[in-house]
């Protein structure tokens, strides 16, 4: 897909150079433009009239073209340079097409693991453009081996460190908690990096222990424009929740949903919700706090199908039992799909509500055991109905889907749906017809 748009902004190029070198050959051979009186007249039919000199009208010729081709690059260069602060409309004029990409910093979330290294290769293996997606790696903690590891990656990326290395001072009974007091500190620091010290507009967060799929940097080209222009999104998250082998469906790479829990995990922010979050940031559990109605103010974002994002990091500060459990067996999207050249108008809030809702509702009613002994008959997708906490612990549960809730909403959930593959067959574990909020008080 880069590399037919690519050879589209050569075409496009080519043509406008020609174009413009036939136009200064016709200027060329017509007579000067200059009228009697006109002081530069004289000195230009001098330079420029033809003469019966063949040789000598060749080189000029030449050296015109080259002018101008010169005079062509340097404007083609200033385009490159600015087209990230161009909207569409600016640049699609008569002679050139070059499709608006802005630019996307990755940041890289590192501490003490020297493991980061298979992050950052996956990172730059998949990769279509160093200028589009400049990697910036910031370390805490101060780990000289780890610093070591991303210093060896020289100008590919760029090495941030978190000056403050200070214990925090906690409450007593959050003493095995420092490490989340640590990692909430550092997402203040780097993200004001990102956003106040660089000026950049947006940023697709990584943590160390995270590695893409081929599609990654695809997929956040193609969701920014929708980001931007709705405000009830307020991320677009590389993970599903409940995404693990089986529990998806291999044959929609392509499928992507709205969810109102927030996933983390590969994410983009808006320089705009930084500016809201950043005054009020947490000391701790930052994740979690992103999931209170307070912060979130029913905004959802948009995830996949099949995650762009697998975690290796069995070490770290939550001690690996999630890890075992779910994370490890989360699948790795493997097919590239071109995200930008797709119509993703369908994720848009009503039609994509609207949709959702008579797509879940008029699915035919089924029960946890038919779901559970593989018993559905007929095409599907099927709903399976929960009208309790309880109730939806307990079959997310026995079905292998994530159980916990965070501020009422369950992972990967959209208004109270979660919608998962079990048995090849699609289900949607649904509340009754006619749910209107969460209620924060399951978790
Ligand atoms: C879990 C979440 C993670 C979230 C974190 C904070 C999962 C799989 N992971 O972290 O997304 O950010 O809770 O609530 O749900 N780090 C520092 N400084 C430190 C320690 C770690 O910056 O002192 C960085 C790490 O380099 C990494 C990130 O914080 O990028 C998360 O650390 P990790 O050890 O992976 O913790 P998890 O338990 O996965
Ligand atoms: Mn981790």
């Amino acid at each position: 897909m880069l590399r037919k748009r690519g050879s589209l902004i050569l075409c496009g190029t080519f043509l406008f150079i020609t174009w413009n070198a036939i136009l200064v050959l016709l200027l060329w051979g017509r007579p000067p433009p200059g009228q009697p009186g006109d002081p530069g007249r004289e000195h230009r039919e001098l330079a420029e009239r033809p003469t019966n000199d063949v040789l000598g009208d060749m080189l000029r010729m030449a050296d015109t073209v080259e002018a101008e081709l010169e005079r062509q690059k340097q404007i083609l260069l200033q385009i490159q340079n600015r087209q990230s602060l161009w909207e569409p409309s600016n640049i699609n004029g008569p002679n050139v097409v070059i499709p608006r990409q802005p630019v996307i910093p990755i940041l890289v979330m590192a501490c003490n693991r020297v493991t980061v290294r298979r992050c950052l290769d996956k990172l730059l293996e998949h990769r279509p453009s160093a200028e589009l997606y400049p990697i910036i790696v910031s370390q805490d903690c101060g780990h000289a081996e780890t610093a070591e590891v991303i210093r060896s990656y020289g100008n590919q990326v760029t090495h941030l460190k978190q000056p403050d290395l200070s214990d925090i001072a906690v409450p007593p009974a959050h003493k095995k908690f420092q490490g989340y007091y640590k990692i909430s500190r550092h997402y203040r620091w780097a993200l004001n990096q990102v956003f106040k010290t660089q000026s950049h507009s947006s940023v697709v967060i990584v943590e160390d222990d995270l590695e893409v799929a081929p599609d990654f940097f695809e997929y956040f080209q193609a969701l920014l424009p929708l980001l931007k222009s709705d405000p009830s999104l307020w991320c677009v998250s590389a993970w599903n929740d409940n995404g693990r082998d089986g529990y998806v469906d291999p044959g929609k790479a392509n499928l992507l949903y709205r969810t109102d829990f927030f996933p983390g995990l590969g994410w983009m922010l808006l320089k705009e919700v930084w500016e809201e979050l950043e005054p009020k940031w947490p000391a701790s559990f930052w994740d979690d706090w992103m999931r209170q109605p307070e912060q979130r103010r029913d905004r959802a974002c948009i995830r996949p199908e099949i995650s762009r994002t697998i975690t290796f990091g069995r070490q770290g500060v939550s001690l690996g039992q999630f890890f075992d459990k779910y994370l490890r067996y989360i699948k790795l999207n493997t097919e590239f799909v071109p995200f930008t050249e797709l119509d993703l108008s369908y994720l848009k809030e009503e039609t994509y509500r609207e949709k959702f809702e008579k797509e879940v509702y008029s699915a035919p009613v089924v029960t946890y055991e038919g779901v559970k002994q593989g018993k559905l008959k007929g095409p599907g997708p099927f709903r399976l109905q929960y009208s309790s906490k309880d109730s939806f612990k307990v079959m997310a549960k026995n079905l292998g889907i994530m159980d916990d809730l965070k501020s009422g909403v369950p992972r990967a959930g959209y208004r109270g749906v979660v919608s998962f593959i079990s048995r090849g067959q699609r289900v949607f574990l649904a509340p009754p017809p006619g749910w209107t909020k969460y209620d924060t008080t399951w978790s």
